[in-house]
């Protein structure tokens, strides 16, 4: 793991104590506990908390960004692996949120976590900040939709629009995972105007977008070929679905794993280029970039 991910401590602290203020009965906020708390890499997170860093930011204002994004991606898995979508039985090395709790919880749980989401940009943080509160709630609006977007090329058929398989498969990928992936890097680098006390250049948000599009389409590669070469142990979910369930992958439209890690290799450098720009603060990010490409799990 890099050093970018010694942050995990005070974003799993941040997640914590989201989880005690949460103003819910006692089987939804359990609900949302499961899955906000289960783990996982928090690459949102970190993403967001080093894009702040690269655009000279104070890291303690990142933490609502890094809790709302969060909220939006533990949605977006328990919603990804219930029956009528991927029907997944294992998440993060546990049951996921439907065999824990049934469908309907799962369902529930998703719904609030997808709103609740929103809270943290708008709360007491913020306060003095209302521009780039809106902002911020603007960037995560469209992220959401562009997942979900994404979800339904991933998921109904004949609904991707594009004339080639690697067309169709690039337009799922961008939306289903890069989308959120882009708008960290975003939303981290806008929380740093707090503490610049000014807002960022239009170039410098432009160069962590493009940098959150080439990582987020590189990380559902991956992610793909995790499906397809490593065991659900290393994993923490069940491997080898994709091609049970017919999915147009990246290891399907190019046909073989070496030209998927082109693919990847050509992602990286347009990934590094991209936050040249930031110098030593954007190191992390630059690590972060590297490590995703060959990640395993
Ligand atoms: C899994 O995301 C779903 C995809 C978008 C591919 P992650 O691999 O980031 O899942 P966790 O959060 O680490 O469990
Ligand atoms: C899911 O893609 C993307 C999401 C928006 C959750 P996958 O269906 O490939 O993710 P995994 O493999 O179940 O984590
Ligand atoms: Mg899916
Ligand atoms: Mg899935
Ligand atoms: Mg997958």
């Amino acid at each position: 793991m890099p050093d970018a991910f010694s942050v995990l401590p005070e974003i799993e602290k941040a997640l914590r104590s989201y989880v005690q203020g949460l103003q819910a009965g006692t089987n939804l906020r359990e609900a949302i506990s499961y899955s906000l708390l289960s783990g996982g890499k928090r690459l949102r997170p970190v993403l967001a908390w080093h894009a702040c860093v690269a655009a000279g930011g104070d890291p303690d204002n990142v933490l609502p960004v890094c809790v709302a994004l969060e909220l939006v991606h533990c949605f977006s898995l328990v919603h990804d692996d219930l029956p009528a979508m991927d029907d997944d039985d294992l998440r993060r090395g546990i049951p996921t949120l439907h065999k824990h709790a049934g469908e309907a919880m799962a369902i529930l749980a998703g719904d609030a976590m997808m709103t609740l989401a929103f809270e943290p940009l708008t709360g007491p943080a913020f306060r003095g900040h209302a521009d780039l509160s809106v902002r911020l709630v603007r960037e995560l609006v469209l992220a959401t939709t562009g997942m979900i977007d994404g979800q339904v090329y991933d998921t109904i058929p004949n609904t991707v629009p594009g004339a080639t398989p690697i067309e169709r498969v690039k337009t799922i990928h961008t939306h289903k995972t890069g989308a959120l992936i882009r708008a960290a890097c975003v939303m981290g680098g806008l929380s740093a105007e707090i503490s610049r006390g000014g807002p960022l250049a239009p170039d410098e948000v432009n160069s962590l977008g493009n940098y959150g599009s080439a990582i987020g389409l590189m990380f559902q590669i991956v992610d793909d070929l995790i499906d397809v070469e490593q065991p659900a142990a290393l994993a923490g979910k069940r491997t080898g679905k994709d091609a049970q369930a017919g999915k147009l992958t990246y290891p399907v439209a190019y046909g073989s794993a070496d030209r998927c890690r082109e693919e990847v290799a050509g992602l990286l450098s347009q990934a590094t280029a991209s936050v040249s720009r930031f110098g030593a603060s954007g190191t992390a990010l630059r690590e972060l970039a590297s490590f995703l490409a060959t990640r395993v799990r």
